[in-house]
């Protein structure tokens, strides 16, 4: 079978010769960009707004935001003197000092760009929650870390359970008729001074702390440290492809990992103008978004366009999307029939993004120089080294499936799981491999091709199979919203392949479309791995982030506790 390729679009990018970058890279060589070279010390919230505040960019917008309520745009001189400000409220009346956790607890909106990076500069340790965390969630991660201050809003202040909490000793309130002995932000805003002394920290020193779940067990905080700052700043370079005229909007918020490194270091490291779409999802107001702000650089989720193509492509003729330039993805599998559609509608491919909250920043990517074959994660990036292992740690030909593995010491690599360093070693094999649960093969030109997670794989009639490639095929059948397929336990073939399929509007739940889904799958794919079952629903299973949840599908399908819900969105 012809392979399907997208050939490179005409354009002049950041990173033209791959494979001679690739080949000669070394990450020493940038770190005179930063302010280490010179004094040892760094903090990486001076490297993305200060240092800008004082050249010629002190009167670019860094900032535009909006949402139903609120459309304001910030320079980079006016967000030196607020994130100024929110540092010396979190400084003077909350105590804030150096490897403190300082918590973020509230949706996007200025203010919360403002209070991350007014700590950061205070060198705390950012932990960034979902504004959607019950009680139980927030509580297991100011524990576990134990967090000294809190940023939260009046309508989320009832699920933190202060009383439980012995080392948190400030909630800083952000909004209106807040009382002792809680911070009130807004009017202490008023009068704050703009004029801060940054604390300068080591490279290792704490930046971010971001809780995820694994597929069993608590959340484990993965600690990120202010060097990593070298591999955000490198990426968005050459993945986002940023340059000094780019408007890039990143969809994602910060209580994910892609909100912080790509929602606040990449673009801002780079001197861009960052777009932040407050609010939920919504399909008029994320096209408007793109046309009103002229975006040229666009980073979101599968999710998020396989939602935006299920609303038909007429809508999009509504609005004018030319500006953009870049597409990219990032979270979950990029679906081949994705990209086509947005050659279709945005005349752009769609460049996937290979990483986890654990590699800290990009690792396997599509680079604008790069052709693109569809349902490929792309190749890794220059500095970083990437292989497929097997359960000893050998590397495997291509073609074979297996651990998808990093070698060890890319700089944005996580520097610690909190209070757990078995953990921590448990990801590593053979000590230099750390191995990320996820399994893929490499092809003969060293695109990495994703399987689905570890814990995932499907073993059908001897045959291995991921679940993407066929929740793949299944999205292309025009009643399929959205897939998600398991194995379930099968007396003769081992596992069955049942798919769990969210219908398009105006389909619905008959026997026939079964039948009809099935042969799809068997001709378009293979037998072994059609759906021998399938189950409709009103909705699957998702991550905040995006991501079918399997595990959830698996433990409906078994009668089994599903394990930690905290990133299921609602
Ligand atoms: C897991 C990491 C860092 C932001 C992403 C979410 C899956 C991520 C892709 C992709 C297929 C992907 C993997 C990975 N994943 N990107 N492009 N193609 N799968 O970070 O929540 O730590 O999740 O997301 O399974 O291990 P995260």
């Amino acid at each position: 079978m012809k392979m399907e390729t997208m050939p490179v679009t005409k354009g002049i990018y950041n990173l033209t010769d791959y494979d001679e970058v690739y080949k000669n890279f070394n990450w020493k060589s940038i770190e005179d960009k930063f302010s280490w070279s010179e004094t040892g010390k760094i903090n990486a919230a001076y490297e993305a707004i200060d240092k800008h505040a004082d050249t010629f960019r002190k009167n670019k917008i860094a900032l535009y935001y909006r949402d139903q309520e609120r459309e304001e745009k910030y320079t980079f001189k006016e967000m030196k003197g607020l994130s100024n400000k929110a540092g010396n409220i979190l400084k003077n009346a909350a105590n804030v000092e150096k490897g403190d956790r300082v918590f973020v607890f509230m949706p996007r909106t200025p203010e919360l760009y403002f209070i991350i990076l007014g700590a950061i500069k205070l060198g705390a340790i950012v932990g960034p929650l979902f504004e959607a965390f019950m009680e139980g969630a927030v509580k297991d991660r100011l524990h576990d870390s134990e967090a000294k201050v809190i940023v939260t809003t009046p309508e989320l202040l009832d699920r933190i359970p202060i009383n439980q909490l012995p080392a948190l000793k400030k909630i800083v309130v952000v909004g209106e008729n807040v009382s002792a002995p809680h911070i009130d932000f807004l009017t202490e805003m008023k009068c704050a001074s703009t004029k801060l002394d940054i604390v300068w920290v080591e490279k290792t020193d704490g930046l971010l702390l971001h809780y995820t779940s694994g597929s069993t067990g608590t959340p484990k905080g993965v600690l990120h440290v202010h060097y990593a700052m070298i591999q955000h700043y490198q990426t968005a370079q050459w993945v986002l492809d940023l340059k000094e005229d780019d408007v890039y909007w990143c969809t994602a918020d910060p209580g994910w990992v892609t909100g912080t490194i790509y929602g606040i270091f990449g673009p801002w490291l780079s001197g861009t103008a960052n777009v932040i779409v407050g609010g939920r999802f919504n399909h008029e107001a994320w096209y408007k978004a793109i046309e009103d702000y002229g975006v040229t650089v666009w980073y979101s989720a599968p999710t998020a366009f396989r939602m935006l193509m299920g609303a038909g492509d007429e809508l999009i003729n509504k609005y004018d999307l030319s500006s953009l330039r870049h597409v990219l993805s990032v979270g979950e599998p990029l679906n081949p029939e994705v990209i086509r559609w947005g050659m279709k509608v945005f005349q752009n491919r769609i460049h996937d993004t290979w990483w986890m909250t654990e590699t800290g920043a990009h690792t396997i990517c599509n680079y604008p120089c790069l052709e693109i074959r569809p349902g490929s994660m792309g190749k890794p990036v220059p500095g970083v080294e990437a292989a497929i292992v097997d359960d000893k740690g050998n590397e495997l030909p291509p073609y074979r499936m297996g651990n998808l593995a990093i070698k060890k010491g890319w700089p944005s690599m996580m520097y610690a799981i909190w209070n757990n360093k078995e953990k921590y070693d448990s990801y590593f094999m053979q000590g230099n491999w750390y191995v990320s649960g996820d399994s893929a093969y490499m092809d003969e030109d060293g695109y990495f091709w994703f399987q689905g997670r570890v814990d995932d794989v499907i073993l059908t009639a001897g045959e291995r199979v991921g679940p993407f490639e066929i929740e793949s095929k299944l999205v292309e059948h025009p009643a399929v919203a959205e897939a998600g397929v398991i194995g379930k336990p099968d007396p003769i073939r081992g596992e069955i392949i049942k798919a769990f399929i969210a219908l398009r509007e105006g389909y619905s739940d008959t026997e026939e479309l079964r039948e009809e889904i099935y042969t799809f799958v068997k001709s378009g794919l293979a037998a072994h791995a059609a759906p021998r079952e399938i189950e409709f629903r009103d909705k699957l299973p998702k991550t905040r982030s995006g991501k079918i949840m399997r595990r959830v599908l698996k433990a409906w399908e078994l009668n089994l506790p599903a394990g930690d819900l905290s990133t299921m969105e609602d």
